[in-house]
């Protein structure tokens, strides 16, 4: 079959992107879907195994620091899209070994922007119809205050405090620069935080499950008052999607749930559904273990993103209320993916973070 699109998406055995990859595979039989992954202990090819036989999706074991990787994926599958989630993402891993971040998130980066600039050649003119997606995050935007009328907007300027998000920055302006320089077809999406099934269980939402699963304390970093921006891991693909066929080349759009809350909020929440769902009953004070603060923590993330929904019809469609009941739902179903991913590499990062 001749496929309209040959699309690369990168770190697809991830949390954001199996679910982008399962949703892509599924909508358009008419691309074809190359998931791009090098199984880090993020990765996980049990997160896609419902698509794993379908005819227009097509698993490469690669790492984005390798320029053969990238170079020879490109070549081989005639690739002319790319969808780049692949990254180290977790800002606490970035305090302990802030080098693996630029390695990954910069130099795997510019890897691609330079396949895509060899192999979409042309230079500068046949380069429009090829696009270059760029999944970055809200956290290049730095910290706001309270007030509920600051919120990130595309226009604020970039702030980064974490290595993490140091690197995210990095990685967008070197895609800007590639649109700016070399005229690549570009858009950059900036995403608040996400949740749902399949997130690895060193992020907020999936470790307080797997600690009320194992009757183990959670811990909530300095008063639990710094707050954040949640979004449903369908919405944020669906506004990927939508911005990857219809964003203007060159453009960058905010992603956002609309949905702050503290962590101390989210932590109580996720007690209680869990509570209803399990009919256990959880002692709030007993498991709840105020710990030292994160270093340099942002204080509050929160996305306009009236440019989405404007020019582009985008909005969030899954409600908070019900979209962490599916979420904790999942995890009591799939206690299996918990107990695999769990052993091994997630055991070293819990003893050395955690219990040192
Ligand atoms: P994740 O850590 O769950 O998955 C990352 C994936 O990338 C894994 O499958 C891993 O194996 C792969 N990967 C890592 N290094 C690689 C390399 N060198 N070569 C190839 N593959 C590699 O991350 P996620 O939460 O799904 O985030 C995906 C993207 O979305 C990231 O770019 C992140 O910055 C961005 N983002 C995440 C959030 C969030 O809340 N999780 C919010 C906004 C933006
Ligand atoms: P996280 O899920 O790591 O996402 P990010 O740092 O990218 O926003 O953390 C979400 C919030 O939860 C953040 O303010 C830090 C806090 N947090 C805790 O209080 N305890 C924990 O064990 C973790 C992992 C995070």
């Amino acid at each position: 079959m001749k496929y309209d699109k040959v699309i690369l998406v990168t770190g697809g055995c991830g949390f954001i992107g199996s679910h982008l990859v399962r949703y892509m595979v599924n909508k358009y039989p008419n691309y074809y879907i190359v998931n791009m992954d090098a199984l880090t202990y993020a990765g996980n090819m049990e997160n896609l195994i419902d698509v794993a036989d379908c005819d227009n999706y097509m698993f490469v074991k690669g790492d984005i620091r390798i320029e053969e990787d990238v170079f020879g994926t490109f070549e081989k599958y005639n690739i002319t899209d790319v969808i780049h989630l692949a990254a180290e993402s977790h800002v606490d891993r970035s305090i302990k070994n802030p080098n693996i971040f630029v390695e990954t998130n910069v130099m795997g980066t510019l890897n691609l922007l330079n396949a895509a600039k060899h192999y979409w050649t042309g230079f500068p003119y046949n380069l429009e119809p090829h696009r270059f997606h760029h999944v970055s995050t809200d956290e290049v935007y730095g910290s706001l205050d309270m007030n509920p009328d600051n919120k990130f907007r595309e226009d604020t300027p970039y702030d980064p405090h974490s290595p993490y998000s140091a690197s995210k920055t990095s990685s967008d302006l070197f895609v800007k620069a590639y649109h700016d320089t070399y005229h690549l077809n570009i858009t950059i999406s900036n995403c608040s935080n996400n949740y749902g099934p399949n997130q690895f269980p060193e992020k907020l939402i999936p470790l307080v499950i797997n600690r009320l699963e194992n009757g183990e304390k959670i811990p909530v970093y300095g008063k639990g008052l710094n707050v954040r921006d949640w979004l449903y891991v369908e919405d944020h693909v669906k506004a990927i999607d939508t911005i990857f066929h219809n964003g203007a080349n060159g453009e960058t759009y905010n992603v956002g749930g609309n949905h702050e809350m503290t962590n101390i909020d989210i932590v109580t929440t996720i007690i209680e559904v869990y509570e209803e769902l399990t009919g256990k009953d959880i002692n709030k004070k007993d498991v709840i273990n105020f710990v030292q603060d994160r270093s340099g923590h942002d204080l509050r993330y929160a996305i306009d993103s009236t440019k989405l929904q404007t020019e582009l019809g985008w909005c969030p469609e899954e409600t908070f209320e019900t979209g962490i009941q599916k979420t904790i739902q999942w995890y009591l179903d799939n206690k299996k993916w918990m107990e695999n991913v769990t052993s091994g590499e997630y055991q070293k990062w819990i003893d050395t973070y955690y219990n040192k």
